[in-house]
């Protein structure tokens, strides 16, 4: 198992992140390496995402970046050339998980499907991320299919939040939880970034007292 996905098991939550400047990228990363949560997945839905990327990476490098929303190969390319250590995506895109095990790039595809699950398994995947994972059925659902498949972990994403967080990180499937809700995207416009730390400690403190 690739360093990457241990370090995602022992941080527990992973922020997921809209940037619409890259001007605010190391203030961003300063506050969730205060706050005790040195990760964040900077989703290419923006033209600020690969630059932040850059510049996240550069100024913290023990800090886990990595690159959300990677819907093609070409931008699985830009975002690791700009530092990203990981890949994600909201489904599973054959080309862009193959491109990813090709490279040694940690990559976790969006799931929701038995048949997604065994497409994953069959790229030698052993976390997926579980999205859009509050609309999909939540944990129920992930109880349910993790019932054939014993070795898959899931990292659910969408819709969570610091009260429903726990319910899901006490089950020993998750391998960890992401979220908007550390870092929202008009916090960071607004240039909000101790409330971002705060909720960054909140969450970093809630995985130390349920995983210990
Ligand atoms: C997303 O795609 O925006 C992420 O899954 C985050 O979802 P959330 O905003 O519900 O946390």
């Amino acid at each position: 198992m690739s360093t990457v996905l241990e370090r995602f098991h022992e941080l527990g939550v992973i922020p997921v992140v809209v940037l619409e400047d890259a001007k605010d990228a190391e203030a961003l990363g300063k506050a969730l390496c205060d706050g005790g949560l040195p990760v964040a997945e900077v989703t290419f839905r923006t033209d600020a995402a690969e630059e932040s990327i850059r510049i996240m990476a550069s100024k913290f490098p023990d800090m886990l970046v990595g690159a959300g929303t990677v819907l093609t190969v070409e931008q699985a390319r830009r975002a690791v050339a700009a530092g990203a250590k990981f890949i994600v995506s909201p489904g599973f895109n054959p080309k862009v998980v193959q491109y990813c095990v090709d490279n040694d790039i940690p990559v976790t595809p969006g799931i929701q499907t038995p048949t997604e699950i065994e497409m994953a398994l069959e790229c030698g995947l052993k976390v997926v991320k579980f999205f859009p994972a509050e609309a999909a059925g939540g944990l129920k659902m992930i109880k349910a299919l993790a019932g054939p498949y014993v070795n898959t972990y899931f990292m659910p994403t969408g819709g969570i939040s610091l009260e429903n967080a726990p319910e899901y990180l006490k089950y020993n499937k998750i391998w960890a939880v992401g979220g908007s809700w550390i870092a929202k995207k008009d916090e960071i416009a607004a240039g909000r970034f101790e409330d971002i730390k705060v909720k960054a400690e909140e969450a970093a403190a809630l995985v130390k007292m349920i995983r210990g």
